[in-house]
Formats: structure tokens, sequence, C-alpha cells
């Protein structure tokens, strides 16, 4: 009999941009990946060493497997899995979205299917209503998305190769639920027209490559505002980025990580970011992200 063994990566995703807040995602250069084997019993291993993660019962990947083998009517007797996390867990960057994303295209690698944009939804909602992430970590680039009750719409448009991400990882982690909990269930007309102006401009921005307009368009008051609280020196970190030369910057998803778009002086940038959060007594890392524009990789191995 032969042994399978699927291999999938999936890029961390940033979502929001500053004024795309549950709307806008872009896909990152760095990288979780997943490699299983059908096995009697669920062995995990975990590089960095995670005992949070070996828990199967934690482990978000072998839930989506197990849901999915138990969705096709069979029944899950175990997997041996190998999982390599590079995104940092509870920042902002897609850790949840990249097993969620990696366990439905293993369960239809597995089980040699097609996957359709309803069903992809369909079974990655049960774990995390977000598209913003969710999109890009499975197509890559960036992407505007919105759900209705019925059906999810998206567009992905190309993101100009010049631009990179860097990303400013504080040492703390931040919920996506905390950081929900703080926003306020209505919000001012001023506001939504602010935010609407905002959007419109960053995505003609980037389509016409008019980066001096990202500063302004990348502002925001839908979130950001009530989730500084949150996040230690925010304000300070965002003008470090701004003195440093980045074309704009803001939170990354739902926090703690921040994040600056740029065309040069990254390092200095992310530097000066690391900087601005020491001053108030939290520790980060810098790190300079291209955009991912591939999305998923899936790899298919038979040994015989
Ligand atoms: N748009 C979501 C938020 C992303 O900011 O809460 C969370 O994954």
């Amino acid at each position: 009999m032969s042994k399978k063994t699927v291999k999938v990566k999936i890029p961390a995703t940033t979502a929001n941009l500053g004024p795309g807040f549950d709307t806008f995602g872009l896909a990152l250069s760095l990288y979780n990946e997943f490699v299983v084997q059908e096995e009697n019993g669920v062995f995990i291993e975990t590089y960095p060493k995670s005992d949070f993660l070996e828990d199967p019962h934690n482990n978000l990947y072998i839930q989506v497997v197990k849901y999915l083998c138990e969705r096709e009517g069979k029944t899950f007797y175990g997997a041996k899995l190998k999982q390599v996390s590079n995104i940092p867990v509870a920042r902002g960057l897609g850790s949840s979205a990249s097993a969620i994303v990696a366990g439905i295209l293993t369960g239809y690698a597995v089980h040699k299917k097609g996957l359709t944009d309803e069903e992809f939804f369909q079974i990655a909602y049960r774990f995390e209503p977000h598209p913003d992430n969710l999109l890009p970590a499975w197509k890559g680039g960036f992407i505007a998305a919105l759900r209705t009750e019925e059906k999810t719409y998206y567009q992905r448009i190309d993101f100009p190769e010049d631009i990179k991400v860097v990303v400013v990882i504080p040492d703390f982690e931040l919920s996506t639920q905390k950081a929900r909990e703080v926003l306020p269930k209505t919000i001012p007309y001023r506001d939504a027209i602010f935010n609407l102006q905002r959007a419109s401009l960053f995505i003609t921005a980037i389509q016409s490559r008019k980066y001096d307009l990202l500063k302004v368009a990348m502002d925001d008051r839908l979130h950001q505002p009530y989730r500084k609280s949150l996040i230690p020196g925010f304000n300070e970190v965002i003008k470090s980025a701004l003195d440093c030369g980045a074309l704009g910057a803001c939170l990354s998803g739902a926090g703690s990580t921040m994040l600056a778009l740029a065309t040069e002086n990254f390092d200095k940038i992310g530097r000066s970011m690391v900087e601005a959060f020491s001053l108030h007594g939290i520790r980060a890392e810098h790190r300079v992200l291209e955009v991912d524009k591939e999305g998923a990789k899936v790899d298919i191995v038979e040994e015989s």
C-alpha cells in the first residue's frame, strides 16, 4: 500500500491595512508548514516546540482535518503531523487562518476533490468568520472581501512589487476576541464617511501607484482609536515609521503587530518602530516581508 504525505505551506496575512476594517487582506512572505500522513492515533511534532499545539484538542489544523473527514462520512483514525510555525500566534498575522486553510486544503487533497469557493467558506467560517485573513492565506496577494448572509464576494488586485511590509511584532499576545470587545456597537456617521473615503483612496492609490496618498489613506476611525488602548506606544510607533519615510503605518489585523508599508529604509523604519515600543516597556522585533502572490501551496508525495 502506498503511503501518502501531504505538505501544505500557507502565508501569513495582515487584515484591515488601516481603513479597510474587516475588508482588506494581504498575504505576506512568512509561512507556516504542515506535513501530514495518515496514522492510527494523533501524533504532533511542533517547531518551535509548543505543548499547547501538540495537544490535538488545541490544534486547529487537526480539528479542521478531523471535521472534513467526518463531513465525508468517514471515521478520523488519526494523523502524524509535523507543524513548523513561523507565524507568531495571536499577533494579528493570521496564524489561525493558516491552520484553517491548511486543514481544508489537506482534507481536499486526501479526498481528491476540487474545492469550490462556496465549500471553502462553508467550512472555514465554522472555525473563523474573517474572510480578510482566510482569503489571502488561500489565494495570496491583496484582496478586498465582503460577506453577506448568502455569499462571500471578493476581488484581488495587483499589489505593487516595490512595496515591502515592515512588521513589528511585540512580545505580547492579543486575542482577536479581546481586540473586538473594545469596539463600540455604533459609530458616528462622520467616522463612517472618514473610513469610506480613506479605504477608497487606498485602493486607487495602490492601483495608480500614487504612494504619496497612502499616508492619509491608511488612517482609520473604525477600530484603531479603540484598540490603541491595548497597544502601549501605538501613536509613537506609527509616528516613528512615518518619520523614517514609511508610506503609511497601521495595526496589523486585530494586533498586536504594527506594520509599515515602504519602498526604502526598511530596516531603519523597523528599528525605529521597535525603539518606539521599547520606550513604552514593550519588547518587539521587526521583519521586512514581501507581499506573497502565490497563496497556499499543496504537495502530495506518494511512497510505495
Ligand atoms: N478584521 C479582523 C479584525 C481581523 O480586525 O478584527 C481579525 O482576524
